[in-house]
């Protein structure tokens, strides 16, 4: 049923699709038949307990960051099953983010190309739809935050926009991310040198560690050299962070020939894995047993989800294989 609807979905332009669908399940979450009729597109999902960052999930499987970039369908992407949901990426001030179209599709490769750079509303809206879905009562999974700065605040600013997004957002979220590895705002991956991360995430940490110490993780390029996967990895276990997310989307282009022409973006999904488990054998080997990693790019079969649980990650995010699994993503994916 879904790979006729996903032929239909595939004619209109990716980001107009999104936005479809994003409208259609805010409708439907508003509501208990609305939300049954979501429960029944997705069927029933197996529990596998997972315990990390002192949250109970009820399997490893949850939504990536930037598929509900502005906190709008949360409880719609519980209802589908995800056992937990990373919102965000979220910046200081609202901003469009680049110029469309920003989206492409490569359905041969099961892989997406996208240069959004941090289209949103902005922390304030955000905080606001945060709010409600903790006074509304139906909240029942863990929400993360991911965070980042605005496209025009100077590189020698950034500490600054993240500390306030995590300032103003910290009572409202269950862990935080801090994103250095999108490829769509100019410099944010050069935060990722050691040099560079340890004074952008010290004075988040020293916040932090006076309130209630939430979980925090750094996320990373799978562009990275391996030298320096290790160098964040060691820096997350100095830092005693909570883990890593691992990782972001790539811009190499030789995984997918039809992407070779084009210029920017950051390519996600199928294509990622080999990378994906690259990153998390060499994460699991510099953190500790208690910090965790999230492991995200290109998980798009129960075999591979397994696999990677076995290489040492406790969690797992999707995004792409989503768009291309449909709602029934959970199930098939944690399906053995
Ligand atoms: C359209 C799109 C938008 C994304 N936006 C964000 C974002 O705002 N912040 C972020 O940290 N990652 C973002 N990502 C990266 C995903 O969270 C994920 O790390 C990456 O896509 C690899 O996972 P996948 O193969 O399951 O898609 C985005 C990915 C896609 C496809």
């Amino acid at each position: 049923m879904y790979a006729l609807f996903r032929k239909i979905f595939f004619l209109r332009d990716a980001e107009s699709v999104h936005e479809t669908v994003l409208h259609r399940l805010e409708q439907l979450q508003r509501s208990a038949a609305g939300r049954s009729v979501i429960r029944m597109m997705a069927g029933s999902t197996p529990s596998q307990p997972v315990e990390a960052m002192g949250f109970h999930f009820a399997h490893p499987l949850g939504i990536a960051a930037g598929f509900d970039k502005d906190v709008r369908v949360v409880f719609a992407l519980q209802e589908l099953g995800f056992a937990f949901v990373e919102v965000g990426t979220i910046t200081p001030r609202p901003q469009p983010g680049n110029p469309r179209p920003r989206i492409w599709r490569f359905p041969e490769a099961e892989a997406l190309v996208n240069a959004l750079g941090f289209p949103g509303e902005g922390m304030e809206a955000a905080g606001r739809r945060l709010q409600a879905l903790r006074e509304g009562g139906l909240l029942r999974i863990p929400v993360g935050i991911n965070i980042g700065k605005n496209a025009d605040t100077p590189a020698d600013e950034a500490i600054s926009d993240y500390r306030k997004v995590f300032d103003h957002l910290y009572e409202l979220g269950d862990y935080f991310v801090v994103n250095v590895s999108s490829p769509n705002t100019a410099g944010l991956r050069d935060m990722q040198a050691v040099g560079v991360l340890k004074p952008l995430l010290s004075p988040l940490i020293e916040y932090n560690s006076a309130r209630a110490n939430k979980p925090l993780l750094v996320k990373i390029a799978p562009d990275l050299a391996d030298e320096d996967v290790s160098a964040v990895g060691r820096l997350a276990r100095e830092l005693n962070l909570a883990g890593v997310v691992a990782g972001n989307t790539t811009i190499r282009r030789d995984l997918v020939p039809r992407a070779a022409t084009l210029e920017r973006g950051g390519l996600s999904g199928a294509p990622q894995f080999p990378r994906t488990v690259e990153l998390v054998r060499i994460l699991r080997s510099e953190l500790t047993a208690s910090q965790t990693i999230i492991a995200a790019g290109g998980i798009s079969s129960p075999e591979r989800l397994q696999r990677i649980l076995a290489c040492g990650a406790n969690l797992v995010q999707v995004y792409t294989p989503f768009i291309y699994l449909g709602p029934h993503c959970v199930k098939k994916l944690l399906k053995i």
